[in-house]
């Protein structure tokens, strides 16, 4: 079953959070999903509900001997969590270290992961390039840029539109070639958002997935532990709607059927 990482070239601007409203939509329609938090900022379990005292995880002190399914945490929106844990610095960057020494440390048992029935991986991961993206890069059938509707964006759109932006290896282009763009605290009035998304739309034509309604719902929600699952406020409908196309591209049948996309809504950039 897919591996669909969520990812960045810019900080800050919404993976976490759609990594978590994603995972938790996949798993509510019928799916195993297991989220894997590639980041040291280890968020990843305060967006799925978890406390800020949960300090597991397996990215801190990854050793071939990690035990995967033992590291798993139940989550309250019905997502097995892996979180990275909590690393002090130094341990993290050992950690990349380890992982760019022998990519296979995390490829492997992620690998096996992804491989059981019914099951998805979702990987929420740091900005910019990273250790621990690139070691997987083989694995992921559905790479989700998320981006913002400012100039900072705007800026790394052309390496998008030309594949480029994930590096010149083969492997770092063909995951390019299969990624797709949102574009998240979209406002609508904004003159500068509605340029930038109409650049956007130009340069990504059908890659670029949609936007995402900037919503103080969002942060809200987080402060309370919930996600904007079955909410009316702007996000609540964009992310839904994001969601269901993620799982058509995906392709994502539905659990234990054959045949058939599982994704009804139709969702225009
Ligand atoms: N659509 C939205 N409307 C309003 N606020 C949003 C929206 N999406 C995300 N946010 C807010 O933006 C901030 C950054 O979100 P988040 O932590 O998910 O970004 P990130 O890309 O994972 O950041 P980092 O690069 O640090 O990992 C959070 O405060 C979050 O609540
Ligand atoms: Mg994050």
């Amino acid at each position: 079953m897919p591996v669909i990482a969520i990812t960045s070239p810019k900080g800050g601007v919404g993976k976490t959070t759609l990594a978590a409203h994603l995972a938790a939509h996949i798993a509510a329609q019928g799916w195993k999903v297991v989220a894997l938090d590639l980041d040291p900022q280890n968020a990843l379990r305060l967006h799925l509900g978890l406390s800020i005292r949960e300090e597991s995880g397996v990215m801190a002190q990854l050793s071939e001997s990690t035990d995967w399914q033992a590291a798993m945490l139940d989550t309250p929106f019905g997502v097995q969590l892996l979180p990275f844990g909590n690393a002090d610095p130094v341990d993290a960057l050992d950690g990349y270290a380890a992982i760019m020494e022998d990519p296979g440390l995390l490829a492997h048992p992620l690998r096996e992961i992804a491989q059981r029935p019914d099951t998805v991986v979702l990987l929420d991961t740091p900005p910019g390039p990273n250790p621990a993206t690139a070691a997987l890069l083989p694995l992921i059938d559905l790479t989700v840029l998320v981006l913002l509707t400012d100039g900072g964006s705007a800026a790394m759109i052309p390496r998008i539109a030309d594949h480029s932006f994930m590096g010149r290896s083969a492997t770092a282009r063909r995951a390019a070639e299969r990624a797709v763009v949102v574009l998240n605290q979209y406002d609508p009035e904004a003159p500068l958002a509605e340029a930038v998304l109409q650049m956007a739309e130009r340069s990504l034509g059908g890659r670029l997935f949609g936007t995402i309604r900037r919503d103080e719902a969002v942060a809200e929600a987080l402060a309370d532990k919930q996600l904007l699952l079955d909410d009316d406020t702007p996000a609540a409908q964009d992310i839904h709607a994001f969601a269901e196309a993620v799982i058509r591209e995906a392709r994502l049948r539905k659990p234990g059927r054959r045949g058939g996309f599982s994704a009804l809504a139709e969702w225009g950039g």
